[in-house]
């Protein structure tokens, strides 16, 4: 293993975590360990209700883990309040979900244009901001600035789910079966276009996925079952 701590973009330690309580507990995850580096590529594997999403919430600082420490750049992501996670989110953690989530009655261009502005209120002024029209074409959306998500047809509003992604300009994206809701064609076009981005931007991936033909793709994959780590590492 040659990452030293300050090569990881963002680590779990020890990491568990309980939903609900009383007698409706579930143990979502138990003792995770894992370290991203920057611009790394991971498939995490997994059985429905085997832990993928609770992990990329914990990963992106939208759940704080019942036990274990989540570190980004280096800093305890999981210790901040949600200010504070919040924050650390928005200077460089994106998220694609299975379904777009896109705002119904915003267009294309204002579902990026929307993130693009919470972006620049936190960011240092001297690096370069792309537009929400330069991303929508770089997802190949150039004719569809002015649709609204219900005009879109479900790879397309994945595909402006990326562009609101990339308007964080992010260093991790975490993607949640970001397939899940396209046939087999659209979903490889959209997989590609991730990696096609990724070689572009240099961001991390983590990729939650139940799909062998999608884990395929990654040099790295995290197999859970019942929320523990199930397989040694592949490591490229
Ligand atoms: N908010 C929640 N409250 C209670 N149980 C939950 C909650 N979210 C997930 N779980 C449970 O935690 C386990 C892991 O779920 P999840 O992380 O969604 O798995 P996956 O994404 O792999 O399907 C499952 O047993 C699921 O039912
Ligand atoms: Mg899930």
């Amino acid at each position: 293993m040659t990452s030293s701590f300050s090569a990881e973009l963002i680590s779990c330690r020890n990491v568990s975590v309980v939903h609900g309580t009383g007698p409706a507990q579930v143990s979502a995850l138990l003792d995770i360990d894992l370290a991203v580096r920057p611009g790394e590529r991971l498939a995490l594997h997994g059985a429905s209700g085997s832990g993928k999403t609770t992990l990329l919430h914990v990963l992106g600082g939208l759940l704080v883990p019942t036990r274990g420490v989540v570190s980004w750049q280096g800093e305890p992501l999981s210790t901040l309040d949600a200010a504070g996670r919040g924050r650390a989110r928005a200077a460089g953690i994106a998220f694609v979900f299975q379904s777009s989530n896109l705002l119904p009655t915003f267009t294309a261009f204002e579902n990026v244009a929307f993130a693009a502005a919470a972006r620049s209120r936190t960011d240092d002024l001297d690096r370069r901001a792309i537009g929400p029209e330069e991303l929508l074409g770089l997802v190949g959306l150039d004719g569809k600035l002015d649709a609204l998500p219900a005009e879109l047809s479900g790879g397309e509003a994945q595909r402006v789910a990326l562009a609101r992604a990339l308007a964080q300009r992010p260093q991790l994206l975490l993607c949640d079966e970001p397939t899940g809701h396209l046939d087999s064609d659209t979903g490889i076009r959209v997989l590609d276009l991730i990696d096609a981005l990724q070689a572009e931007f240099g961001f991390a991936q983590v990729t939650a996925t139940h799909d062998a033909d999608v884990v395929a793709r990654y040099p790295r994959d995290l197999a859970l079952r019942d929320g523990r780590v199930l397989a040694a590492e592949v490591s490229a």
